[in-house]
């Protein structure tokens, strides 16, 4: 069963298409997208060992010659050094305008990647096969590409939209559990910004994500990438809407550097929607059966809602650092239901301080 979400972005709309198995069949479907003899591929050590040999062998049956380049896997390496060696390889085998170039892994490839190609020869052709949950629902729609810098993550990039992304949701039977849960906490993030719907539906199948049943786990990331694709042609560059996909994230974000990174991403943003939760219910905004709602699903992804064992002090004091924060307010994404959100920045650093003791 084939899944097709377009995203009507201005000027560069692209497909999303979802189906298990199309790991053997890149070279097929993109084709009739590539204008070059070469294709270049940028892949992470992992996936390497795990894809590459079938995304290589389908490319060249088509009659296309792959240029591979493959970086470390993790995010430690999402950096501007570690792209010298791919400008390289591509440059060298004489990449023209018309190069396309193919991000194949997590979110970490598909940044970086999406960086080199929209700089390469000022910006080539480039399309997304990503191969985490995170990756497939979240990072790769949207057109925000680029790598961390010491001083901050994702502090160096551009937008650059994809020509196509391929998912292939059978590739998440061999991701590490505690990856396809953080991924799941972005669904959920999704379904509680925007359809109450999608949330009851999660709540009911939620059981055949963990057990990753293939015609669940496509119809699920259809779902979410419709969603995330609604936000970004909306708010392309980020200047309105698009901050509601931050549900969560401005606890979350403040809750994983402290923790040093022990606490995974998707973890850290299940901790900051419960808080941001909390908030909206101390603000009377959303009611206690809709957070208990949430708490639940939650909980039941084996995510975690409690037991922080961080020092509160030290998550307030992030939060008021962070270099968006004006003014002494920070801006928050709060739930008004399930399925909807609001933007506030009104609240009081007693409240902030409290919503995060609510997770101790
Ligand atoms: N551009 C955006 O809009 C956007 C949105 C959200 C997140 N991001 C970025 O995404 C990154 C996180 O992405 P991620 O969570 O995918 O992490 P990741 O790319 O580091 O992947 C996680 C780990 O899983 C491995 N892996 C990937 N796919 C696998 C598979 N199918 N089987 C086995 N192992 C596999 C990877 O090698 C890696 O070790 C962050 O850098 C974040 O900033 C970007
Ligand atoms: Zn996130």
């Amino acid at each position: 069963m084939t899944h097709t979400v377009h995203v009507g972005v201005a000027e560069s709309p692209y497909d999303v298409t979802i189906e298990p198995g199309l790991m053997d069949r890149i070279g097929t479907m993109i084709a009739p997208l590539v204008r070059s003899d070469k294709v270049g591929i940028v892949t992470d050590s992992n996936i390497e060992k795990l894809y590459l040999d079938r995304v290589v062998r389908s490319i060249q049956d088509c009659g296309l010659d792959p240029v591979v380049a493959t970086i470390p896997a993790g995010e430690a390496y999402k950096t501007l050094s570690q792209l010298l060696p791919v400008y390289d390889i591509f440059l060298r085998a004489r990449f023209e305008r018309t190069t396309p170039i193919l991000a194949c892994g997590g979110g970490v490839v598909g940044d970086m990647t999406g960086f080199v190609a929209a700089t390469l020869l000022r910006g080539v052709p480039f399309i997304q096969i990503p191969t985490t949950l995170l990756a497939m629902v979240d990072a790769s729609v949207g057109g925000k590409t680029g790598v961390d810098h010491p001083v901050g993550k994702n502090l160096i990039g551009a937008f650059h939209q994809p020509t196509a992304v391929l998912i292939d949701p059978a590739v998440l039977q061999t991701l590490p559990p505690r990856e396809l849960r953080s991924g799941l906490a972005e669904c959920i993030k999704h379904e509680i910004i925007r359809d109450e719907r999608g949330f009851e539906s999660l709540e009911q199948n939620l059981h055949r994500a963990l057990q990753l049943d293939l015609d669940y786990l496509s119809e699920l990331i259809a779902h979410n990438v419709g969603i995330k694709a609604s936000v970004v042609v909306n708010d392309p560059l980020e200047r309105g809407e698009r901050a509601h996909l931050n549900f969560g994230h401005t606890f979350g974000h403040a809750i994983e550097s402290v923790s040093n990174y022990a606490y995974a991403h998707g973890e850290a943003v299940a901790l900051g929607m419960c808080a941001a939760t909390y908030a909206a219910v101390e603000l009377g905004m959303i009611n206690q059966s809709d957070r208990q709602r949430i708490i639940r699903l939650i909980q039941q992804t084996g995510l975690p809602t409690s037991g922080l064992t961080l020092s509160v002090d030290s998550v307030v004091k992030s939060m008021y650092s962070d270099k968006k924060v004006r003014s002494g307010r920070i801006r928050f994404v709060l739930p008004t239901r399930i399925g909807a959100v609001t933007l506030r920045d009104d609240l009081s650093s007693e409240l902030v301080r409290k919503s995060l003791e609510s997770l101790c």
